[in-house]
C-alpha cells in the first residue's frame, strides 16, 4: 500500500518541526516508551548514549525523503540489521509507534492537530511494516 498523497503533505511540512525538536522527542519517547513497557528498556541495554539522536535523525531523514524512500534502502538495511541483532521484534512496533506519536504531541503542542498525528501514525506504520519485513527475512536467513 502507498501512503496517501495528504500523508505525504502533511509529514513534509511538519519535518521541519519534527527535526528542529527531534532530539527533545525522542527523549520523551523513551520516557513513554520504559514508562509504560517496561521490558522494552532491556533492548537497548548496549545501546550508545547517542542512540536517541540516531531514532530523531532517522525520522527526519524519513520525512524529507517521503516522495522517494528508495533513498532510504542503505538506512533501512542499516536498522533492520541493528534491531535483529538487538531482538527488536515485529510485537515492539506498536509499543514504539503509541510512545513516539505521544511524544510529538507533548513537544510540538498545538501543532500536533489530530490530522498531523495521523499522517505520522500512518508514515510510522508504513517504514514499520518495510523494517518487520526485512527483519523477518534476515532471521529466516
Ligand atoms: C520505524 C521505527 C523505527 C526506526 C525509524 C528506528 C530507527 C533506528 C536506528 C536509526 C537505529 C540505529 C541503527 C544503527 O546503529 O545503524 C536503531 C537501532 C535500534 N532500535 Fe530502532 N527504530 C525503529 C523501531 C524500533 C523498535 C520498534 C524498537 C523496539 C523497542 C527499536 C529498538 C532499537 C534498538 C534496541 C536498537 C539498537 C540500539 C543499539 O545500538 O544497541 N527500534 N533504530
Amino acid at each position: 500500500m502507498e501512503l496517501s498523497t495528504q500523508t505525504k503533505q502533511i509529514c513534509k511540512a511538519t519535518a521541519p518541526a519534527v527535526k528542529e525538536h527531534g532530539e527533545a522527542i525522542t527523549t520523551r519517547m523513551y520516557e513513554i516508551l520504559f514508562e509504560t513497557y517496561p521490558k522494552t528498556k532491556a533492548l537497548f541495554d548496549g545501546a550508545p548514549a547517542d542512540q536517541n539522536k540516531k531514532l530523531a535523525a532517522a525520522i527526519a531523514v524519513y520525512a524529507s525523503n517521503i516522495d522517494d524512500l528508495a533513498v532510504l534502502d542503505t538506512a533501512v538495511e542499516a536498522m533492520a540489521q541493528r534491531h535483529v541483532k538487538t531482538n527488536v521484534k515485529p510485537e515492539h512496533y506498536p509499543m514504539v509507534g503509541t510512545a513516539l506519536l505521544q511524544a510529538i504531541k507533548d513537544v510540538l503542542g498545538e501543532a500536533a492537530t489530530d490530522e498531523v498525528i495521523e499522517a505520522w501514525k500512518e508514515a510510522y506504520f508504513f517504514l514499520g511494516d518495510i523494517l518487520i519485513a526485512r527483519e523477518e527475512k534476515i532471521r529466516a536467513a
